[in-house]
């Protein structure tokens, strides 16, 4: 989608960090923006610092793992602004350690929010973009964590795995239509996101990890990490990028480091595949024998 302008974007984790920023980005570029999050004096804030950008932005209160909440969220854009051409589903959450060192409340609050806050997002607007014809595109923020398990988070981990396989899906479903998606795949960036269960919602009870423990010094060791990272403007950038180019997938810290990480994964992942098309080769051969 080349020309931004005059379109309208629909952002959602937007009162903090990498939403905020890709708000932004929009307003700047001259669209009209809905900035939906659970955090509502946050989103106050962020919406009156960008009208100061001279765009119509507006804010909807919106808990993404809620569909309904979604739905409302849909219904407040579409008579604010028509039609949408552009939804982030940006809103995350970072929780938990390993498999089992953790309670399946905080396994629960992690995939509603960060998988099925990204389906509700996808299965909310897509009939309207897909009704309108004037193009849209989808930006779903995934992680490096997507791609690699060694970052020890687990259901983050997890849920960012299933955000990149859902958007790739997505992508081939609705690439006939003209409407893209872009997965944004970040490292570490400068954001609350090590502080998020300021926004862990009452029916998960609330987080408990010691901080002495192997998993609190691993969580503690993901915040520095967090606050040694990029500026989300940065990532912004790319992203805005992206959705003009049509580019699939955005690595906004993409470095050598990244690279040799994937690289070890996918080539144990060839590895399996090369020697199970061994091993069945050879079974084959002893039977035609
Ligand atoms: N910061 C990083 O290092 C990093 C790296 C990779 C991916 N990400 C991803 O980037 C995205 C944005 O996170 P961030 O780093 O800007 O963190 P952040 O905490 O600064 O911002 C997250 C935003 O999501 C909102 N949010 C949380 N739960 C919500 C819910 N249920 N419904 C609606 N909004 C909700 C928060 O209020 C906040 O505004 C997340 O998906 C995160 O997983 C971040």
């Amino acid at each position: 989608m080349q020309n931004l302008r005059g379109k309208t974007a629909f952002v959602t984790g937007e009162a903090s960090g990498i939403g905020l920023a890709l708000g932004q980005a929009f307003a700047q570029a001259g669209m009209r923006v809905m900035l939906a999050d659970i955090e509502t004096d946050a989103l106050a804030k962020a919406v009156e610092k960008m009208r100061g950008f001279g765009s119509d932005v507006r804010g909807v209160a919106c808990d993404v793992s809620d569909p309904v909440a979604v739905e409302y969220a849909a219904k407040e854009t579409y008579a604010s602004f028509g039609n949408v051409h552009v939804v982030c589903n940006n809103a995350g959450v970072a929780g938990g350690s390993g498999i089992d060192d953790i309670s399946l409340d905080t396994w629960r609050w992690v995939l509603d929010v960060n998988v099925m806050g990204v389906l509700h997002g996808i299965r909310t607007f897509l009939p309207q973009i897909r009704s309108h014809g004037e193009g849209g595109h989808f930006v779903n923020t995934a992680s490096m964590a997507g791609l690699n398990s060694g970052m020890g988070l687990s259901p983050y981990s997890a849920s960012k795995f299933a955000v990149v396989n859902m958007s790739e899906g997505l992508a081939k479903q609705i690439a006939p239509l003209g409407i893209g998606v872009t997965i944004v795949c970040p490292g570490f960036v400068r954001t609350r996101i090590s502080d998020s269960a300021r926004n862990r919602q009452q029916r998960y009870g609330k987080l408990h990890i010691d901080p002495a423990s192997p998993a609190g010094k691993h969580v503690a060791r993901q915040a520095e990490l967090a606050q040694a990272g990029i500026d989300p403007a940065d990532v912004a950038a790319q992203t805005l990028r992206a959705i003009q180019e049509n580019e699939l997938y955005v690595f906004t810290n993409a470095g050598r480091e990244w690279r040799d990480e994937l690289c070890e994964r996918f080539d144990r992942v060839l590895a399996a595949v090369d020697a199970a098309a061994a091993r069945r080769s050879n079974n084959k051969r002893q039977v035609d024998f």
